[in-house]
């Protein structure tokens, strides 16, 4: 859990027993019970722009706030815009432009902007409030995985290393391309193939990278984990990026903060360490899948998710440890 996260949790103590799910276990989205059939999931989240193209940038935060609603199960309703935005460059068309992709992506994924609000600030921010629903019985936590589960992973990993390396003038619009690519996909698909399997533990992999996020959901379900290094999807052409040593800061300390749970085997390369735990902006989901459901849930996601990898299985434990093979 991060720091903010922990204050939040302090500043707000909950008891109500209506919130199912609230700051205290890392999970994606509040989780408020509105009756015996029916809960709102809530979440938010926007942030600086990442890429250069205006419509793009809008697209991605859209896609990134409704990802934690689909991480839960959840089926997105209607949503509210966030902007901060420099009042003295309101009139060059920017800002329509963010928020031209936002609306799109929202339209895409059958949400409703009812509305939002924007504050001057010198640096831009863009993102979403995002309200959703969910059946009681369907909620997907991070705390429902069981020992001797399969880890399935629906997006490529290195989208953090690609727009450093864009802010350092060494992304190609090829490689460009493909992490907006991913970055602007939503995980509905994804997150449809998970309820038909009848997947009851996931979360979506963003700033703390995949072992930052795989490691909250081991902690939060009392088990452990092991990866097999050799099948994590990657975006073509990051490795070279960070052997050129484009890595994000947020990277590098989301290694050290993981360090003492995850027992890296020495042929794990130092690259692979760090795409372990690039910080990721609307990354992919990360499920635990029952053995006899595996197959069915890959059979789902395919052509509905930008990959799907089984890079390794739950165990049983330590909690919260991962051994990197
Ligand atoms: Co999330
Ligand atoms: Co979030």
């Amino acid at each position: 859990m991060s720091e903010l996260a922990q204050v939040l949790r302090h500043l707000v103590p909950n008891e109500d027993p209506r919130a199912l799910v609230d700051a205290s276990t890392g999970d994606d989205a509040g989780v408020y019970l509105l009756d015996e059939d029916r809960a709102l999931v809530v979440t938010t989240d926007f942030f600086t722009p990442i890429v250069d193209d205006p419509y793009d940038f809008g697209q991605i935060a859209a896609a990134n706030a409704l990802s934690d609603l689909y991480a839960m199960g959840a089926r997105p309703l209607f949503a509210l815009n966030l902007v901060g935005f420099p009042r003295k460059h309101l009139d060059d068309g920017t800002l329509g432009e963010i928020i031209r992709g936002g609306m799109d992506k929202a339209r895409e994924a059958g949400v409703a902007v009812l509305g939002g609000h924007s504050i001057d600030d010198p640096e831009p921010k863009y993102g979403m409030v995002a309200i959703g629903e969910v059946h009681p019985d369907a909620l997907v936590t991070v705390g429902n995985a069981r020992p001797g589960e399969s880890l399935v992973l629906t997006k490529p990993l290195g989208t953090g290393i690609v727009t450093t390396a864009l802010k350092e003038g060494a992304a190609s619009e090829e490689i460009l391309a493909l992490a907006v690519a991913t970055m602007t996909t939503l995980n509905r698909g994804a997150c449809e193939a998970m309820l038909d399997a009848d997947v009851c533990a996931a979360t979506d992999v963003t700033g703390f990278g995949l072992l930052g996020h795989l490691r909250n959901l081991l902690r939060q379900s009392g088990i452990g984990a092991r990866l097999d290094t050799s099948q994590l999807p990657l975006i073509p052409g990051v490795v070279e990026l960070v052997e050129a040593g484009h890595v994000p800061g947020g990277t590098k300390r989301n290694l050290t903060d993981v360090q003492d749970d995850v027992e890296f085997a020495p042929s794990v390369s130092e690259t692979t360490r760090i795409l372990l735990c690039d910080a990721q902006t609307s990354g992919g989901l990360l499920m635990a899948v029952r053995e006899e459901r595996l197959a069915g849930l890959l059979q789902g996601l395919d052509g509905k998710a930008p990959v799907a990898a089984v890079i390794g299985e739950t165990t049983e434990g330590p909690p919260g440890s991962i051994v990197a093979e």
